[in-house]
């Protein structure tokens, strides 16, 4: 049986926070940032706005877009995220509850800027070993609420935001083709995540946040993006000259650049969109994929090649026949 997306929806808060805003708070520059990152702004979500809140808009979305029939038969609900609502209950059954799916299956995957990835490849799974009919993957992150704002180097890097697809079968000739995944934690150190992104019940905010060697994550980032892109061609029985559309996770443009030019790409094959979103993590290849799609980029039968990096370390890759 071959499994794909069959349904895809997004959601960005409109609160944007642009590059020359953080200068009035922060010793940096709209030059450094653009010129080392390629980003120009982010989203930031509301104070009392949580993952749950934003995956739940992103599904709204996809209902907007494909119909109240998308879910049908949706019985699992998967939340990739780095900023769970709390540690228990998972966010995945607050979204459940929220979109009446009632008797799904949920569980958080908490697999770094790649868990969208990997909820990915375990909905395939278990829609082919029939564990699943249909799986909402939702990737959904709320990074703004845990950066360290005093630390510049990574401050700018991140957003708010939110996608969501449904898994399930699709004609033969379709979906998944490969997946690759992988994690080395001997290099977790690199970035570094103490507690986790929710608030006390009377309100108070927790006050850990992220530690990041960018340096180290980089160059990690560059290397694995390469290495799980060629997996990935391979597995899937391709060659990189056939892949119509790359859709990397939108972290680094020149970590992409990199890649990039490791494939053979021409610019007119990737998409980009750090420069209006920055890092959003595990929404960051959805958000990319649904405007690649809204501005008429991918036709029927076309091969687009997914990677991504992140926390764990952690890296993934997928080629998906559209
Ligand atoms: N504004 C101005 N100056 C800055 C800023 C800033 N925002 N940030 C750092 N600098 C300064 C540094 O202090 C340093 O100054 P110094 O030379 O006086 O010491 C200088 O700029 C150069 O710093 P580097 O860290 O060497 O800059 P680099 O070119 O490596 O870029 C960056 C830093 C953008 C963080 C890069 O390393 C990067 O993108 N790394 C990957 C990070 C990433 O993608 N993380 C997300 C992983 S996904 C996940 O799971 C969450």
């Amino acid at each position: 049986m071959a499994t794909g997306l069959l349904a895809l929806g997004t959601y960005a808060p409109s609160k944007v926070l642009r590059n020359k805003d953080l200068e009035s708070f922060m010793d940096t520059s709209d030059e450094w940032i653009t010129t080392r990152t390629g980003i120009r702004e982010r989203r930031v979500s509301e104070l009392n706005e949580y993952a749950s809140d934003l995956a739940v808009k992103a599904v709204q979305d996809l209902i907007r877009r494909h119909g109240e029939q998308a879910l049908e038969g949706v019985d699992q609900v998967v939340v990739a995220t780095n900023t769970p609502d709390a540690f228990f209950p998972n966010t995945a059954a607050i979204v459940a509850d929220q979109l009446g799916l009632k008797g799904a299956a949920g569980y958080d995957l908490l697999a770094g800027c790649p868990g969208w990835l990997y909820a990915l490849a375990q909905a395939a799974g278990q829609v082919e070993a029939g564990i699943a009919r249909k799986v909402l993957v939702i990737g959904s992150e709320v990074l703004t609420k845990i950066v360290d704002w005093r630390d510049r180097s990574s401050a700018v890097l991140f957003g708010d935001a939110a996608g969501a697809a449904v898994v399930g079968p699709v004609a033969e000739g379709h979906g998944f083709r490969s997946f690759v995944l992988g994690a080395d934690g001997s290099g977790g150190h690199a970035l570094h995540f103490a507690a986790i992104a929710s608030s006390l019940p009377d309100g108070t905010q927790m006050s850990s946040s992220a530690r990041m060697n960018g340096r180290e994550v980089f160059k990690f980032a560059v290397r694995v993006m390469d290495t799980a892109t060629v997996e990935a061609i391979e597995k899937a029985g391709l060659h990189p000259d056939d892949i119509s559309l790359f859709v990397p996770h939108q972290a680094n443009e020149r970590i992409i650049d990199a890649a990039r030019e490791r494939l053979g790409l021409e610019w007119d094959r990737v998409v980009m969109n750090l420069d209006r979103y920055g890092n959003t993590s595990t929404a960051s290849i959805p958000l990319a994929l649904r405007e690649a799609l809204d501005a008429g980029k991918i036709k029927e039968g076309d091969h687009l090649l997914f990677v991504s990096f992140g926390a764990g370390l952690t890296w993934a890759a997928t080629v998906l026949t559209w």
